[in-house]
């Protein structure tokens, strides 16, 4: 990724059904009434309608019409165009701002009745340097966010060398580029083809379990249920002091993380679990499961702790329905690892009731993020070594990135002794500077047994940490 260090940026992308080329259905990507713009898998939770979305907003006066739209439909994008801005003359900008941008920026609202979607959905969000250019010098009070994503690298584990060839690309990008608004870095998302709609590029069902937001969605079986606070900016449980404009916000975290398949694929040849009863190849799935703590079907492995269950993996019912608590378990944090180890990716990141039951955390974030890159070669495969670059274009929304996205990434994720001792770092996104990582659970003969993890199967490619503000405020204070 090669923006970061730069002083003013801004994204802006589509959450587009009209590139078409990229999906293998063109047909669900032609701009046409009557289809929904946003895929809607079957083991996810579904969204609103318009009408129950308004009536649960209005109790808790949530303006739908004022958010803008990617921020709480999560994981449902076929194809998405990220474009990182610089902005160069604040005079033009800001009135480009509201004579082009903000008729185009979709609210949630927009997105949720089929025949009031866009034919390209457009949202916007503003880094700090962005916002300093606006002449915007209200503070966000948010740390993070204040100070940009690079100056965070050294807490979330990433190498920064791998940023640094930015400057020069950056550099020569920029002198080609116009006066007023000049595109300096894009990356193109798509849902992957066929079968693999809705999968990371590792092969496992995303986007299962995002928190439901109160007056946004009524909550499946194991959801979490969050207040309005905990994901946008000024609403109810947000309770840092923002300038008024910013209510109705959310901060946005982008981060190109790539994934090394192939070489994830061989790991789990290499290394399958030898339970009794498992042929080599289930012992090398069963790894990749705990891993995640998912099959590649969706369905947890604390419910189905041996071999894959389809049928449980597509049913939004009962996919999300455990808490790693023991059966009828409704309170305390009473749990062991048997079926699912600590360190797998979705306990490191949502502990349930490792952290007490009912389940006490206020470190939600609403995950948006798509894939990019292309699928693995027949050649890749065959070396075990990624030859073009693939992976996750990761986006999360929260009201607070301390307590959100950059929480889960340094405190738990990186973090070996979370949540006991010994657990080790996350095996899918824990990252200690490029250094190997040791990771325990996994092994489910004996669940002591460390794994040294010696390639790091997820990449930091770079990020930044963006503000998407409510549309009252693109209108009102950002393009004033
Ligand atoms: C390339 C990198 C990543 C991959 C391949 C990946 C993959 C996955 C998969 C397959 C799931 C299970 C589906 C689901 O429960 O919805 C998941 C869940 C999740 N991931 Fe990631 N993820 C990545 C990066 C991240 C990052 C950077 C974070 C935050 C720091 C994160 C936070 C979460 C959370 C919070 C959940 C849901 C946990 C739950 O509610 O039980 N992921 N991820
Ligand atoms: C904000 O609320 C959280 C709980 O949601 C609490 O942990 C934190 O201390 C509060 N911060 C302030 C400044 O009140
Ligand atoms: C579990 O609960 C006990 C007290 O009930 C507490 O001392 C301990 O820290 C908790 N463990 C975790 C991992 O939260
Ligand atoms: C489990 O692994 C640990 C750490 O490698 C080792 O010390 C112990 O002997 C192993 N236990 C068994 C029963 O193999």
């Amino acid at each position: 990724m090669r923006f970061t260090p730069f002083p003013t940026l801004l994204s802006l992308w589509l959450c587009a059904g009209i590139i078409s080329g990229t999906s293998h259905n063109n047909a669900r990507l032609q701009p046409r009434r009557g289809a929904s713009m946003l895929i809607n898998p079957p083991a996810q939770p579904n969204l609103p309608s318009i009408d129950a979305a308004k009536a649960a907003a209005s109790a808790v006066h949530l303006n739908l019409d004022n958010i803008q739209g990617d921020i709480l439909i999560g994981m449902r994008k076929r194809a998405e165009l990220f474009f990182f801005f610089h902005i160069s003359n604040t005079v033009q900008f800001k009135s480009k701002l509201k004579s082009v941008i903000l008729p185009l920026v979709t609210s949630t609202a927009d997105l949720l009745d089929v025949s009031s979607q866009p034919t390209t959905a457009v949202n916007i969000a503003f880094s700090q340097t962005g916002l300093n250019i606006l002449n915007i010098h209200d503070s966000l009070n948010d740390i993070p966010f204040s100070g940009g994503q690079f100056n965070d690298a050294s807490n979330l584990g990433d190498l920064t060398t791998n940023w640094n060839n930015i400057v020069a690309t950056l550099a020569s990008l920029k002198s080609k580029l116009g006066s007023s608004i000049s595109e300096i870095y894009s990356l193109q998302g798509a849902a992957r083809p066929g079968n693999q709609e809705g999968h990371e590029h590792f092969g496992y069902l995303d986007g299962i379990s995002n928190p439901a937001v109160q007056g946004f969605q009524s909550p499946l079986p194991g959801q979490a249920v969050v207040p309005t606070g905990e994901i946008l900016v000024g609403e109810s449980g947000d309770n840092v002091t923002r300038p008024a404009w910013a209510k109705d916000g959310s901060f946005l975290v982008f981060r190109q993380l790539k994934q090394l398949v192939p070489e994830f694929n061989k790991f789990l040849t290499d290394n399958p679990i030898r339970a009794p009863g498992l042929t080599q190849q289930q012992g090398s799935d069963l790894l990749g499961a705990r891993m995640i703590g998912r099959w590649k079907s969706g369905a947890p492995v604390f419910l189905a702790p041996t071999v894959d269950n389809p049928a449980l993996g597509a049913d939004p019912n009962r996919n999300n329905d455990f808490t790693y608590g023991l059966p009828g378990q409704t309170t305390g944090n009473l749990t062991d690892q048997t079926n699912c180890p600590f360190s797998a990716h979705i306990r490191k990141t949502r502990p349930r009731a490792d952290l007490g039951l009912p389940e006490k955390n206020n470190h939600h974030i609403v995950r948006g993020g798509i894939p990019y890159g292309p699928e693995v070669t027949p050649l890749e495969s065959f070396f075990h070594k990624t030859q073009f670059e693939r992976g996750l274009a990761f986006v999360s929304y929260q009201s607070n990135i301390a307590n959100g996205f950059q929480f889960l990434q340094q405190k738990w994720a990186d973090n070996s002794k979370f949540i006991h001792a010994g657990v080790g770092l996350d095996p899918i996104i824990g990252a200690a500077q490029g250094a190997q990582r040791a990771v325990t659970g996994l092994d489910l003969t004996n669940l002591s047994r460390p794994i040294t993890l010696t390639t790091d199967f997820v990449v930091s490619r770079g990020g930044e940490y963006f503000f998407s503000p409510s549309l009252s405020a693109i209108s009102n204070t950002l393009s004033a």
